[in-house]
Protein backbone atom coordinates (compact mmCIF):
# COMPACT_ATOMS: atom_id res chain seq x y z
CA UNK A 1 0.00 0.00 0.00
CA UNK A 2 1.50 3.28 -1.06
CA UNK A 3 -0.54 5.44 1.06
CA UNK A 4 -0.93 5.20 5.08
CA UNK A 5 -4.00 3.08 6.03
CA UNK A 6 -6.60 5.01 7.86
CA UNK A 7 -7.50 3.50 11.06
CA UNK A 8 -10.30 4.10 13.32
CA UNK A 9 -9.88 2.56 16.87
CA UNK A 10 -12.75 2.01 19.43
CA UNK A 11 -11.94 1.70 23.56
CA UNK A 12 -12.98 1.82 26.86
CA UNK A 13 -9.97 1.12 29.29
CA UNK A 14 -6.43 1.64 29.46
CA UNK A 15 -5.81 1.43 26.02
CA UNK A 16 -2.70 -0.55 26.01
CA UNK A 17 -3.49 -2.34 22.31
CA UNK A 18 -3.80 1.50 21.12
CA UNK A 19 -0.73 2.63 22.65
CA UNK A 20 0.75 -0.88 20.48
CA UNK A 21 -0.41 1.01 17.64
CA UNK A 22 0.75 3.81 18.17
CA UNK A 23 4.19 3.01 19.03
CA UNK A 24 4.14 0.72 15.96
CA UNK A 25 3.13 4.16 13.59
CA UNK A 26 5.70 5.95 15.49
CA UNK A 27 8.23 3.47 14.37
CA UNK A 28 7.48 3.38 11.18
CA UNK A 29 6.65 -0.48 11.28
CA UNK A 30 3.10 0.38 10.48
CA UNK A 31 2.32 2.31 8.08
CA UNK A 32 -0.79 4.59 8.95
CA UNK A 33 -2.94 7.19 10.37
CA UNK A 34 -5.41 7.49 13.64
CA UNK A 35 -8.20 9.07 11.78
CA UNK A 36 -10.77 8.43 14.60
CA UNK A 37 -10.15 7.64 18.47
CA UNK A 38 -13.64 6.56 19.74
CA UNK A 39 -14.65 5.85 23.13
CA UNK A 40 -17.78 5.80 25.38
CA UNK A 41 -15.25 6.34 28.52
CA UNK A 42 -14.88 10.05 28.77
CA UNK A 43 -12.38 9.26 31.99
CA UNK A 44 -10.35 6.50 30.46
CA UNK A 45 -6.71 6.54 29.66
CA UNK A 46 -7.53 5.34 25.98
CA UNK A 47 -8.57 8.77 25.20
CA UNK A 48 -6.28 10.21 27.08
CA UNK A 49 -3.40 8.65 24.88
CA UNK A 50 -5.19 9.97 22.03
CA UNK A 51 -5.50 13.84 23.17
CA UNK A 52 -1.96 13.47 24.02
CA UNK A 53 -1.07 12.39 20.32
CA UNK A 54 -3.43 15.74 19.31
CA UNK A 55 -5.58 12.72 17.15
CA UNK A 56 -9.16 13.33 16.79
CA UNK A 57 -11.56 12.11 19.15
CA UNK A 58 -15.09 10.95 19.84
CA UNK A 59 -16.90 10.77 22.72
CA UNK A 60 -20.50 8.75 22.97
CA UNK A 61 -22.48 8.72 25.61
CA UNK A 62 -23.69 5.29 25.22
CA UNK A 63 -26.24 5.28 28.26
CA UNK A 64 -25.27 3.87 31.76
CA UNK A 65 -26.22 -0.34 31.30
CA UNK A 66 -22.87 -1.60 29.59
CA UNK A 67 -24.87 -4.46 27.98
CA UNK A 68 -27.61 -1.76 26.62
CA UNK A 69 -26.03 0.63 24.10
CA UNK A 70 -29.12 2.81 22.90
CA UNK A 71 -29.85 2.64 19.38
CA UNK A 72 -29.09 6.24 19.05
CA UNK A 73 -25.63 6.06 20.73
CA UNK A 74 -24.80 2.63 17.75
CA UNK A 75 -26.27 5.48 15.39
CA UNK A 76 -23.73 7.99 16.46
CA UNK A 77 -20.75 5.74 16.21
CA UNK A 78 -21.77 4.70 12.70
CA UNK A 79 -22.19 8.59 11.63
CA UNK A 80 -18.10 9.33 13.41
CA UNK A 81 -17.06 6.45 11.73
CA UNK A 82 -18.60 7.11 8.59
CA UNK A 83 -17.30 10.77 8.41
CA UNK A 84 -13.71 9.54 9.34
CA UNK A 85 -13.34 7.48 6.17
CA UNK A 86 -11.65 5.07 7.87
CA UNK A 87 -9.77 1.87 6.03
CA UNK A 88 -9.72 -0.28 9.18
CA UNK A 89 -11.97 -0.48 12.43
CA UNK A 90 -10.18 -1.99 15.32
CA UNK A 91 -11.90 -2.32 18.65
CA UNK A 92 -9.07 -2.27 21.05
CA UNK A 93 -11.09 -3.06 24.07
CA UNK A 94 -14.02 -1.43 23.46
CA UNK A 95 -16.66 -2.69 26.32
CA UNK A 96 -19.69 -2.07 24.17
CA UNK A 97 -21.38 -4.42 21.31
CA UNK A 98 -21.33 -2.87 17.93
CA UNK A 99 -24.44 -2.99 15.71
CA UNK A 100 -26.01 -2.05 12.84
CA UNK A 101 -25.83 0.23 10.96
CA UNK A 102 -21.91 -0.09 11.48
CA UNK A 103 -21.36 -3.85 10.67
CA UNK A 104 -22.91 -3.54 8.11
CA UNK A 105 -21.79 -0.31 6.35
CA UNK A 106 -18.17 -1.27 7.52
CA UNK A 107 -18.48 -5.36 6.89
CA UNK A 108 -15.44 -6.85 6.82
CA UNK A 109 -13.52 -3.77 7.89
CA UNK A 110 -14.20 -4.29 11.39
CA UNK A 111 -11.50 -5.91 13.80
CA UNK A 112 -11.30 -6.69 17.28
CA UNK A 113 -8.34 -8.22 19.75
CA UNK A 114 -9.81 -11.01 22.43
CA UNK A 115 -7.66 -12.34 24.72
CA UNK A 116 -7.83 -16.57 24.13
CA UNK A 117 -7.43 -18.65 21.13
CA UNK A 118 -11.09 -18.58 19.87
CA UNK A 119 -13.08 -20.19 19.51
CA UNK A 120 -12.19 -21.47 22.96
CA UNK A 121 -13.19 -18.86 25.71
CA UNK A 122 -15.21 -16.31 24.18
CA UNK A 123 -17.31 -13.64 26.00
CA UNK A 124 -16.48 -10.84 28.52
CA UNK A 125 -14.42 -13.21 31.26
CA UNK A 126 -11.74 -15.07 28.36
CA UNK A 127 -8.93 -15.05 31.04
CA UNK A 128 -10.84 -16.07 34.20
CA UNK A 129 -12.13 -18.91 32.49
CA UNK A 130 -8.82 -20.20 30.80
CA UNK A 131 -7.44 -20.07 34.13
CA UNK A 132 -10.26 -22.11 35.54
CA UNK A 133 -10.06 -24.73 32.67
CA UNK A 134 -6.81 -26.45 34.01
CA UNK A 135 -5.02 -26.23 30.71
CA UNK A 136 -2.11 -25.17 30.36
CA UNK A 137 -2.06 -22.76 27.17
CA UNK A 138 -4.40 -19.67 26.22
CA UNK A 139 -3.35 -16.65 23.82
CA UNK A 140 -4.91 -14.08 22.13
CA UNK A 141 -6.93 -14.02 18.38
CA UNK A 142 -7.58 -10.82 15.67
CA UNK A 143 -10.69 -11.33 14.26
CA UNK A 144 -13.33 -10.25 12.01
CA UNK A 145 -16.42 -8.79 13.76
CA UNK A 146 -20.03 -9.96 13.03
CA UNK A 147 -23.23 -10.15 14.63
CA UNK A 148 -22.11 -13.37 16.64
CA UNK A 149 -20.08 -12.07 19.35
CA UNK A 150 -16.13 -13.23 19.18
CA UNK A 151 -17.18 -15.43 16.14
CA UNK A 152 -15.78 -13.95 12.92
CA UNK A 153 -13.03 -15.00 10.60
CA UNK A 154 -9.83 -15.61 12.68
CA UNK A 155 -6.86 -13.50 11.06
CA UNK A 156 -4.29 -14.20 13.23
CA UNK A 157 -3.30 -15.78 16.69
CA UNK A 158 -0.56 -16.30 19.38
CA UNK A 159 -0.21 -19.03 21.95
CA UNK A 160 0.37 -17.82 25.68
CA UNK A 161 1.09 -20.43 28.33
CA UNK A 162 -0.45 -20.53 31.58
CA UNK A 163 1.59 -20.88 34.50
CA UNK A 164 0.81 -22.11 37.63
CA UNK A 165 1.53 -19.34 39.73
CA UNK A 166 -1.11 -17.54 37.20
CA UNK A 167 -3.47 -14.84 38.85
CA UNK A 168 -5.90 -13.56 36.29
CA UNK A 169 -4.07 -10.46 36.72
CA UNK A 170 -0.65 -11.80 35.90
CA UNK A 171 -1.97 -14.14 33.03
CA UNK A 172 -3.75 -11.23 31.23
CA UNK A 173 -0.86 -8.85 31.59
CA UNK A 174 1.10 -11.72 29.52
CA UNK A 175 -2.17 -12.03 26.97
CA UNK A 176 -1.71 -8.60 26.53
CA UNK A 177 2.04 -8.28 25.55
CA UNK A 178 1.28 -10.67 22.92
CA UNK A 179 -1.88 -8.51 21.20
CA UNK A 180 0.65 -5.92 21.26
CA UNK A 181 2.86 -7.64 18.67
CA UNK A 182 -0.41 -9.50 16.94
CA UNK A 183 -2.34 -6.33 16.46
CA UNK A 184 -0.24 -4.16 14.57
CA UNK A 185 1.42 -7.00 12.64
CA UNK A 186 -2.27 -7.60 11.49
CA UNK A 187 -2.31 -3.93 10.38
CA UNK A 188 0.74 -3.81 8.64
CA UNK A 189 -0.37 -6.67 6.54
CA UNK A 190 -3.55 -5.20 6.30
CA UNK A 191 -5.71 -6.06 3.93
CA UNK A 192 -6.34 -9.91 4.74
CA UNK A 193 -5.46 -12.29 2.01
C1 LIG B 1 -7.50 -6.76 25.78
O1 LIG B 1 -7.11 -7.83 26.57
C2 LIG B 1 -8.35 -7.24 24.65
O2 LIG B 1 -8.07 -8.54 24.27
C3 LIG B 1 -9.74 -7.18 25.21
O3 LIG B 1 -9.75 -6.04 26.03
C4 LIG B 1 -8.43 -5.80 26.51
C5 LIG B 1 -8.13 -4.36 26.19
O4 LIG B 1 -6.98 -3.91 26.85
N1 LIG B 1 -10.73 -7.13 24.16
P1 LIG B 1 -6.38 -2.48 26.53
O5 LIG B 1 -7.45 -1.44 26.82
O6 LIG B 1 -5.96 -2.46 25.10
O7 LIG B 1 -5.23 -2.35 27.48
Amino acid sequence: MNQNLRIAVLGSGTGSNFAAILDAIHARTLRAEIVLALTDAPTSTFLTLAQNDHLPTAVIDCGPHPLRTTDASQQAIHDHLLAARPDVIVLAGFMRILKDPTLTTFADRILNVHPSLLPHFKGRHAVRDALASGQTTTGCTVHLVIPEIDAGRILAQAPVPILPTDTEHTLHTRIKQAEHTLLPQVLSTWPPP
